[in-house]
């Protein structure tokens, strides 16, 4: 039995509430099965499906997603997030200072307003797992949209020290300088190379989704005393967590950063869920 299947169903209707990620590829994305489980458990008549939209193309089905009048509105993920932000109409919050977004909102006049929650997500799933990252020293591989939304939320937990490497250098200088202005005292730095002690070392890149990808860093490096997360929540295990637990080191896999964030993407998009009329099917 496969993993969707096991899961509750939601009955789809002339009533239902249509949200699409937008991802390219989309063989990896599982926030359908967690977002559809948990609507279905609310009696939240929602239904989230997965649109394989190219870089290219994403400008115009975007254009084409204003006019659906039953489309509460988007998730999106690799490697949509920075220019997805570009493209919405407004940004709230976090969204708007780092120019990235994971979530838009559709009103009902077609505009789309943007939000990240990849942050606190993150976060989130990683206090729930009993990883504080509160005093910690923090590798983070990756500057792009979601290691941008994870660095401005491990600032903001109380990291006491976060050391950004990305291949493209010059990127993860940006991100520091832009973390910088909201967080000037912040403890933010990039480097070339990812040599030194760690408390919580974090893949942000998107290194681990495809089987021949390189690994974000060289694992005979790692102190086993480092915990290793991932963003990345398809492999589950992607070879850089099963490399440093062959290490010893203890992982925290990707899905905690999107099932933590749940409530927060269907309050977003579906309203209040406490006041939410629940819909009899
Ligand atoms: P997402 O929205 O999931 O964060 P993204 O914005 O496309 O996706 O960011 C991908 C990240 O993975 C970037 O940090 C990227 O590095 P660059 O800024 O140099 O592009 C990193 N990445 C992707 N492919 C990589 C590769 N082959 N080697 C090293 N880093 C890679």
């Amino acid at each position: 039995m496969s993993e969707s299947s096991k899961l509750p169903v939601t009955l789809i209707d002339g009533r239902t509430r249509v949200v699409v990620i937008l991802a390219y590829p989309t063989h990896h994305v599982r926030t359908p099965a967690f977002f559809n489980a948990r609507a279905a458990a609310l009696g939240l008549n929602a239904v989230l499906v997965p649109w394989q939209v190219s870089p290219e193309q994403l400008p115009e089905a975007l254009e084409g997603l204003r006019q659906v009048e039953n489309l509460a509105g988007v998730i999106v993920t690799v490697p949509h997030k920075q220019r997805m932000a570009q493209l919405c109409d407004a940004l709230e919050g976090i969204a708007a200072d780092l120019e990235v977004c994971n979530v838009a909102r559709r009103t009902a006049d077609g505009r789309f307003v943007g939000r990240m929650y990849d942050g606190v997500g993150f976060v989130a799933g990683l206090c729930g797992q009993g990883i504080d990252p509160a005093g910690k020293r923090v590798l983070l591989l990756g500057a792009g949209g979601a290691a941008t939304a994870v660095a401005a939320a491990l600032l903001d937990a109380g990291a006491r020290q976060l050391t950004i490497v990305n291949r493209t250098r010059d990127k993860a200088d940006v991100l520091v300088a832009q973390l910088k202005v909201s967080r000037p005292d912040a403890a933010v730095t990039s480097a070339e190379s990812t040599a030194g002690y760690w408390d919580l070392i974090v893949n942000g890149t998107s290194l681990g989704l495809k089987p021949d990808d390189p690994l974000p860093m060289d694992p005979a490096t790692l102190d086993p005393h480092s915990i290793v997360a991932e963003v990345i929540m398809q492999p589950a295990e992607t070879p850089l967590l099963l490399a440093a637990k062959a290490r010893g080191s203890r992982i925290h896999r990707g899905e905690h950063m999107v099932t933590a964030q749940i409530d927060l993407l269907l309050d977003y998009l579906l309203g209040n869920l406490a006041g939410q009329e629940h819909t009899s099917r």
